[in-house]
């Protein structure tokens, strides 16, 4: 089986990321974890790579706060093309991407958001989507560019706001439905891959 090889972004506790390993793992994706890489050198999800014995590094993002430098942007894109990878999933990764990733991996970027984009891009958007009072929100899936939370939307799920949520218990429900979806997301990818088409 030919199986797509992906590298995974983040700076947190990584449940998604752990998701998508967990579905690699019982043979669900047809994926292949070549390396996962943090700018935060003590995140949670560099624990579960290495719990999952994928490779994995630490990324030691510059002076910046919500970008990496672009000398920085370029070793990733180094690290990235030296594993081998075809698509990059972000995966909670807190810094905006600039043109040497974007340009090394057009259409090959996709970021998971918790909310109905294009309402609430930016932070804490399940805070947002409370405060405005909405009676739904959800994930999105979609390509990333160069603004934040806005390329191209490839996957959707809705998820009810109910009358005595908390920002916590929304949150929780948001990233349930996030578990599903993202893997359901990058399965499609898997299987162009297998096909002619990525
Ligand atoms: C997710 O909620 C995602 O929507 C956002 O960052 C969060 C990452 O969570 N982009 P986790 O690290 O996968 O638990």
């Amino acid at each position: 089986m030919k199986r797509l090889p992906v590298g995974i972004l983040g700076s947190g506790k990584g449940s998604n990321c752990r998701v998508i390993l967990e579905r690699i793992r019982s043979g669900d994706l047809a994926a292949d974890a070549r390396v996962i890489i943090s700018d935060v050198l003590d995140a949670p999800i560099l624990d579960i790579a290495r719990e999952f014995s994928v490779a994995n590094a630490y990324l030691p993002p510059g002076r910046f706060r919500t970008r990496l430098e672009p000398e920085i942007e370029e070793a990733l894109v180094k690290m990235l093309r030296q594993a081998g990878v075809h698509l990059v999933v972000l995966a909670g990764f807190m810094r905006v991407l600039h043109a040497p990733m974007l340009n090394a991996f057009p259409r090959r970027i996709i970021n998971i958001h918790p909310a109905l984009l294009p309402k609430f891009p930016g932070l804490e958007a399940w805070k947002q989507a409370l405060a405005a009072g909405e009676i739904a929100t959800g994930c999105t899936v979609h390509f990333v560019d160069e603004k934040i939370d806005h390329g191209q939307i490839i996957a959707q799920r809705e998820v009810p706001i109910l009358p005595h949520d908390t920002p916590e218990s929304l949150h929780a429900r948001i990233q349930g439905a996030e578990h599903q979806l993202y893997p359901a997301a990058i399965a499609e990818f898997c299987e162009k891959y297998a096909g002619p088409g990525l």
